[in-house]
């Protein structure tokens, strides 16, 4: 790690970022970060910008500005090396193999690695957090319930070992019951295995309570920003994304 990460405790430091689609502008330079095994959550109405914010860390749209991890510049870089990197997303509508077996979805996942004795442990560890998936190690992932897929898609993510997992939507399309649970896996591996987390949600009581600090976005603007209990208490962030 450089000094200059060390020195700031950042993990995720993103200064100035611009993003677009073709001519269409829709992030118009952003600043945030997430702290060193910090939990960051980015809320925002539809079309504000959430999606391809993380994207756009990802090296997956055409950007300006800067993006550090951990001190070393990735913006520019090809996905794959921002990967290698130590940055796994999970991205919306999941991203499984369908017609691989979870267990196949969890060694691509494991795919830059080479340390195969621990890629076995690893598989026992993410049976241990959705001991689900261990009862269906030989399923097809098109074949998993939604809330099942949606483990496996994070499980996979996790088999990298990043240092920061990029989460989109991570609630979508589950029972209620097992959105919290989710959140509380969420909440025991990062605390656990001190993995950063920067994490869009729908569902923003949920993740004000899951994440340290919360930016708030509008049309590819950050209008609001701070410690998670400082934004959940802000009358129109109450009024608009918490609903009392
Ligand atoms: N591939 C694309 N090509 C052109 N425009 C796009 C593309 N993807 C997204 N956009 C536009 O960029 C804007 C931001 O979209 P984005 O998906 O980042 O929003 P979001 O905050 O994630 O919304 P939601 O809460 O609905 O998921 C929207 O106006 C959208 O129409
Ligand atoms: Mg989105």
């Amino acid at each position: 790690m450089s000094s200059h990460a060390m020195a700031g405790g950042k993990l995720l430091e993103v200064r100035g970022l611009h993003a677009q689609y073709g001519a269409t502008r829709v992030l118009h330079g952003l600043d945030f970060e997430v702290a060193s095994g910090g939990i960051t959550t980015i809320l925002g109405a539809n079309g504000a910008g959430k999606t391809t914010t993380l994207r756009a860390v990802c090296g997956m749209v055409k950007t300006q500005g800067e993006v550090l991890l951990a001190g070393t510049r990735i913006d520019g870089m090809a996905t794959e090396n921002i990967v290698r990197l130590g940055l796994a997303h999970v991205p919306d509508g999941r991203g499984t193999f369908l017609n691989l077996s979870v267990e196949e979805n969890l060694k691509l996942g494991a795919y830059t690695r080479h340390d195969h004795a621990d890629i076995q442990v690893d598989y026992d560890r993410m049976y241990g957090y959705f001991p689900r998936l261990r009862e269906r190690r030989r399923q097809q992932a098109g074949t998993l319930s939604g809330g099942e897929q949606q483990m496996l898609a994070i499980a996979r993510a996790l088999m990298l070992r990043p240092r920061l997992l990029v989460l989109d939507e991570p609630s979508f399309g589950l029972a209620p019951l097992l959105v919290q649970s989710l959140f509380e896996h969420l909440r025991v591996i990062n605390q656990r295995d001190h993995i950063g987390m920067l994490v869009v949600e729908q569902n923003a009581a949920l993740a004000l309570k899951l994440a340290d600090h919360a930016y708030l976005l509008e049309t590819g603007h950050v209008v609001m920003s701070g410690p998670s209990d400082t934004i959940r208490n802000n009358e129109s962030v109450r009024r608009s994304y918490l609903g009392y």
